[in-house]
């Protein structure tokens, strides 16, 4: 019998969350290989749709990363991300899905050691929610 894998989508801000992954990649720390990294020019730009498309298609998580408040190159996209999240949490137990299977996080840049920590944890939390519904149904 294998340990569950999940799988988890990540939306990455192009200039902080991606850069904290090169750096966590050039410092050599290490963290789980669940991610898939979904590389953005801001989390303002990520749809609704692109989360629920993500985990009706078999996500077991989705993780939305991005610049620091007050830090978001386009002025406050990373807000309209925080707000979105909030909307998307309430409506997603309709989808089937438990809330926590979303997470908005804010890491820096030059925080490869956030970086690290975080995906670190979003990964034992998706593993310990076990595998979603969605995905359950498609290998039944
Ligand atoms: S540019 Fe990074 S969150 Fe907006």
């Amino acid at each position: 019998m294998s340990a569950f894998e999940p799988t988890i989508v990540a939306f990455f801000c192009n200039w902080c969350t991606y850069t904290a992954a090169d750096l966590a990649g050039t410092s050599r720390l290490s963290y789980p290989p669940n991610i898939k990294i979904i590389r953005v020019m801001c989390t303002g730009m990520v749809d609704p749709k692109f989360v629920i498309k993500a985990l009706l298609e078999g996500a077991d998580g989705v993780l939305i990363s991005g610049c620091n408040p007050g830090d978001c190159h386009y002025i406050n996209g990373n807000y309209k991300a925080r707000r979105r999240v909030k909307l998307l949490k309430d409506i997603l137990p309709q989808f089937g899905f438990e809330s926590e299977r979303l997470r908005l996080t804010w890491i820096g840049a030059s925080d490869g050691i956030k970086f690290a920590e975080v995906m670190c944890d979003m990964t034992d939390q998706i593993k310990a929610l076990g595998p979603s519904e969605a995905k359950l149904k498609m290998v039944i």
